[in-house]
């Protein structure tokens, strides 16, 4: 039986103060997590600080990426080690906005993901297709691509550790969410792929929906047996809003 999962994606906002007070208030407002693993991903500055407010808390943070080097010279980066030493238990990797501002490829998002397996820590692998992908009926070309080349490599043991994060560009920070049924067919197809690779694996892994996840949207998208859960922007940033998110699942 998988367990749902909800994360919160920060982004580039918060300083140190803001992170820990919505963490204050985040344990106060949410009281029984039992049904649903509660995740975010704050900036790098905030996580020690971050860390040490949720202690004895349900909620779990993550870096929002890593390098895969051990250690050296490789200025402005951050090691999974170093994340793992935060407190964190997940590291985000291959978001679109660091694929799309970042140049970042699949070939690296495979090397992150193994790092961070190797260091202890589980990975959530972003996936998506863009507008223009969808359009030209290339969705379900483009995620089977975007899962071989980023999972290449790893054991059915280390690919169940992943957390997918099915992300259509188009949907994210637009107000725009894909329908319960796109999303509903990605997922799916996402678990075919899965199968094909790892032939158990598919249904022991964690399958998540982003962009443009609400408190008013959450309860279509979720009605899919195949959607464990959301990754939420805009709407985890404001206390009131993710925690009625959260509610969701516990309803
Ligand atoms: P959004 O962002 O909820 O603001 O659309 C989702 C994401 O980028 O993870």
């Amino acid at each position: 039986m998988r367990k749902y999962l909800i994360a919160g994606n920060w982004k580039m906002n918060k300083t140190v103060s803001e992170a820990v007070s919505f963490m204050k208030i985040l344990k106060g407002a949410i009281a029984n997590t039992a049904s649903v693993e509660v995740l975010l991903f704050p900036t790098f500055t905030a996580l020690y600080a971050v860390n040490n407010e949720i202690k004895g808390s349900d909620i779990n943070i993550g870096a929002q990426d890593v390098f895969w080097g051990e250690k050296g010279a490789f200025t402005g980066e951050i090691s999974p080690a170093m994340i793992k030493d935060t407190g964190c238990s997940y590291v985000l990797i291959g978001h679109s906005e660091r694929r799309q501002y970042f140049g970042e490829t699949s070939e690296m998002v495979n090397k992150k993901t193994k790092a961070v397996i190797a260091a202890g820590l589980k990975p959530m692998v972003c996936i998506g297709e863009t507008f223009q992908d969808r359009e030209n009926n290339s969705t379900f070309k483009i995620i089977e691509k975007q899962i071989n080349e980023s999972l290449v490599g790893l054991t059915a043991e280390q690919a169940c550790s992943v957390v997918i994060a099915y992300e259509p560009v188009w949907a994210i920070g637009t107000g725009k969410i894909a329908s319960p049924d796109q999303a509903q067919e990605v997922h799916v197809f996402v678990r075919k792929i899965y199968s094909q690779m790892y032939k158990d694996a598919s249904e022991k892994i964690r399958i998540l929906y982003g962009g443009s996840v609400n408190p008013d949207n959450i309860s279509n998208l979720m009605a899919n047996p195949d959607i464990d859960g959301v990754l939420v922007g805009g709407a985890s940033l404001d206390t009131e809003s993710f925690a009625k998110l959260i509610k969701h699942f516990n309803n």
